[in-house]
């Protein structure tokens, strides 16, 4: 089994439900407490080892790249002012960890993983969707890696909602059960109200085979007009091991505004040195 070393960021879409927010500002820039989104992904693939990073962008996505990068002014400014750089340690990325790659038009996200094709290679990969804000420990991907590294194969994390809700993600059939492992028997995208298989959805994090890719390469469009990564997943299942891994830990749907707003009031509780004054503020406000 090959190690995973390789994990795809998708950030290419235009992020309509954050309007105006996102006009000018990329969804994954969005901050949760004091750390941009997809920040947070980024430091849950390494947590998880891995080791490059590729970012599938599109047009006013730029911030994204420039967080990573050094900021000679910022850096010297602060050092001359004997400002500690500790806010910003960990958000450069080292020399050749990461690559970047540019999805021309946003026509979904099976088309935005499958321009990075070239890189993949014939290696399997990691997906994080940074809106998607996995908070647990260990994290989210480091305990799929460990269920990898017994299973081989394709691991999609499994995350149970509310049936009122399963008609916005993709959902699993599942079968046989063992621990926190799920068998995956088949994958629908965003059915109908009243008739997913289960209330098991996929939350924005994968690991998969490099045959997707093959996949994705005749995928017609499908859900909302666009080239769906889980129909290209749905094809996998009976040629290769496919399962899911229950997440241990919380989950928060950044791309929606009340997930937004559930997940800074949630992180800003856990921080020390803010949730006094939040909680204070809440303890009035609530009553
Ligand atoms: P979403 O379904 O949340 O779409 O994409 P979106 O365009 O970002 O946001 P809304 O629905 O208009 O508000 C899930 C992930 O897939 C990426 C997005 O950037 C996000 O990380 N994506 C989506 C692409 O990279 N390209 C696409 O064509 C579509």
């Amino acid at each position: 089994m090959k190690k995973l070393r390789k994990a795809v960021f998708p950030v290419g879409g235009l992020g309509t439900r954050f309007l105006p927010a996102t006009k000018a500002m990329p969804k994954e820039m969005l901050t949760v407490v004091d750390r941009p989104l997809i920040q947070y992904a980024v430091d849950e693939a390494r947590e998880a080892e891995i080791e490059q990073m590729i970012f599938v962008t599109g047009r006013g996505k730029s911030a994204i790249e420039d967080h990573f990068d050094i900021s000679y002014e910022l850096e010297t400014t602060m050092s001359e002012r004997g400002k500690d750089l500790d806010a910003i340690q960990g958000t450069r990325f080292r020399p050749g960890e990461v690559i970047y790659v540019r999805q021309q038009e946003p026509i979904g996200l099976g088309h935005a993983i499958w321009c990075a094709r070239h890189i993949i290679g014939d290696e399997p990969f990691a997906i994080f969707l940074p809106d998607e804000l996995m908070v647990g420990t260990p994290g989210c991907m480091k305990q799929m890696v460990e269920a990898y590294e017994q299973t081989g194969g394709n691991i999609v994390c499994g995350y149970e909602v509310p049936d009122s809700e399963t008609h916005k993600y993709g959902v699993i059939t599942p079968g046989e059960q063992h621990g926190a492992l799920v068998e995956v028997k088949a994958l629908v995208e965003k059915p109908a109200p009243g008739t997913a298989p289960s209330n098991l959805m996929i939350p924005g994090r994968y690991i998969l085979q490099p045959e997707v890719m093959r996949v994705l390469e005749g995928q017609a469009r499908g859900a909302g007009n666009e080239i769906q990564l889980t129909d290209a997943m749905a094809q996998m299942i009976g040629t290769q091991p496919f399962h899911a891994w229950r997440f241990d830990g919380r989950r928060f749907d950044c791309g929606d505004k009340a997930g937004f707003i559930t997940a800074n009031i949630a992180l800003a509780l856990d921080r020390e040195d803010i949730a006094p004054a939040v909680r204070s503020w809440m303890r009035d406000t609530l009553g």
